[in-house]
């Protein structure tokens, strides 16, 4: 050993350096080799372990507090992480009631099954999951608005929570997170106030023209009148479209078109899809038939904006190639293709909404549908706001 030793002492220092060089290397070599072999040696011992069956993946056995730990922190990073680049409406936007009614209709039916609400407190079924979905009031000053509209997106994989039905449209998951900022604040009461309405309205009052309580279809008073009224006015804020006195063909089509996924809403899709040509039939024919509901809800006091929204609805922009509304969507005298909505004594809000999903084309429909993505594209902001004041200022039954 110490002739070795001294040998490299003697060597000259370029060749000393080339010999240390190849021992490096050679170790690196046999380092890889063993890491390699022991990956191996992992990696069959992981198949046979899981092949022997003895890895419990009981949901009743839930999780060790060490692996519980590690999967929420897990969670909780790749959230900060994945919602860094996301834009948040204002806080005050995320105040809008018309919003926080919006999420909560859903809430009821989309999200309360599995993680309970102020009226219900935590169902029992989904609280044998494991994970179990948590009770969301604690949980929500956790987050921030854009972590939130993250989790509710694309849900949390390895533990049920589901991520938003279309990927197609993001304003619906942003009313969503509304209402959850809302929630922390509410009793049953007023959970139950907002989330069902009144949904016995004055069904009896034959001015109306409403038919008798037993001729209202049963999906009405289980789930479309929450949102839409069982009156079919859309509960005053423009959250929901009104329905009364449209045309039920084009209604029906709507019903087809959300339940193929040809027009796209995170709300209405998973209930359109549940019903069967026959309910959707039926249910066409009575919000159709509400023909003399009252006005679905106030319009902005602004007669300049209707007026130009006026000029707008009744001859287009033909400098622009804007086709005039009034052709496809009255009123006028003469009946239209049955298939073209009627816009007048619709919200605002709503009409607005619509326009704006056509021109980013995330606005599906029937197979009409094509027929207004030029037509939208060529609006300015200012232009959508102004016709859909005219069209909401109409009283509903202004014609075809
Ligand atoms: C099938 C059951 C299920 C449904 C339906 C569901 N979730 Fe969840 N959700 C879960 C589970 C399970 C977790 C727990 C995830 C975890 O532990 O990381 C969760 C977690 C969450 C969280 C994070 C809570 C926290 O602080 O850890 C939020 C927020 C949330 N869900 C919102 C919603 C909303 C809003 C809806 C409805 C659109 C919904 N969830 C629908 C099962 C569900
Ligand atoms: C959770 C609330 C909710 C429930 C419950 C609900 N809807 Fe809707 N509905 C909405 C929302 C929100 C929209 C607007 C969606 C969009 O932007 O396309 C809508 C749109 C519609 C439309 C299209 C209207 C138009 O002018 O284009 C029809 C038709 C409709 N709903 C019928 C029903 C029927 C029938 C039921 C019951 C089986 C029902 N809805 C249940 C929230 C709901
Ligand atoms: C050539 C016929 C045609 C013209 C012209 C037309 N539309 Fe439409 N519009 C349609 C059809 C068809 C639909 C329904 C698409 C579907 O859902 O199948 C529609 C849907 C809409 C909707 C959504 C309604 C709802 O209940 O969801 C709005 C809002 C709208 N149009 C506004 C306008 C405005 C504003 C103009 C004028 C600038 C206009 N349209 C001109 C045919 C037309």
């Amino acid at each position: 050993m110490k002739r070795l030793l001294t040998s490299i002492a003697l060597l000259p220092s370029g060749l000393r350096a080339a010999a240390g060089e190849k021992h490096l290397k050679r170790r690196l070599l046999r380092l890889t080799k063993h890491s390699a072999l022991l990956l191996v040696v992992l990696g069959v011992g992981g198949m046979l372990l899981a092949a022997s069956g003895i890895i419990p993946i009981k949901a009743s056995s839930r999780h060790w507090a060490l692996t519980d730990w590690f999967l929420s922190f897990a969670m909780q990073r790749s959230v900060a992480t994945h919602s860094l680049g996301i834009k948040t409406p204002s806080l005050h936007s995320l105040d809008d009631p018309s919003l926080v009614l919006k999420g909560a209709g859903h809430y009821e039916s989309g999200c309360s099954p599995c993680h309970g609400s102020p009226q219900l407190r935590l169902p029992r079924v989904p609280a044998a999951m494991t994970p179990p979905p948590p009770y969301l009031p604690p949980k929500i000053s956790h987050w921030e608005p854009e972590e939130l509209f993250f989790i509710v997106k694309h849900g949390v994989k390895f533990t049920g929570m589901p991520a938003w039905p279309t990927r197609h449209r993001d304003d619906e998951v942003w009313a969503m997170v509304a209402f959850l900022r809302a929630l922390p604040a509410l009793d049953a009461a007023a959970y139950r106030k907002l989330v069902n309405g009144n949904l016995a309205p004055s069904l009896d009052v034959p001015q109306y023209g409403l038919p008798r309580r037993e001729d209202v279809p049963e999906a009405v008073t289980e789930s479309c009148g929450r949102c839409h009224g069982a009156d079919g006015r859309g509960r005053g804020e423009g959250a929901f479209p009104r329905l009364a006195g449209q045309r039920p063909t084009y209604l029906y089509a709507a019903l087809q078109a959300y339940a193929r996924g040809a027009r796209h809403s995170g709300m209405m899709e998973p209930v359109a899809a549940r019903l069967s040509r026959e309910e959707m039939r039926a249910l066409a024919h009575y919000y159709g038939n509400l023909k003399e509901a009252a006005h679905a809800g106030s319009v902005p006091d602004d007669a300049a904006a209707i007026e130009r929204g006026k000029a707008i609805a009744r001859r287009g922009i033909p400098s622009k190639g804007i086709p005039s509304c009034i052709d496809c969507h009255g009123p006028s005298a003469t009946p239209k293709n049955p298939h073209y909505p009627l816009l007048a004594g619709q919200y605002a809000r709503y009409l607005v909404l619509q326009l704006e999903l056509f021109e980013k084309q995330q606005r599906g429909g029937s197979a009409y549908a094509h027929l207004m993505r030029t037509t939208a594209h060529r609006l300015t902001q200012e232009q959508m706001y102004d016709v859909a004041l005219y069209y909401a200022a109409l009283p509903p039954t202004a014609g075809n």
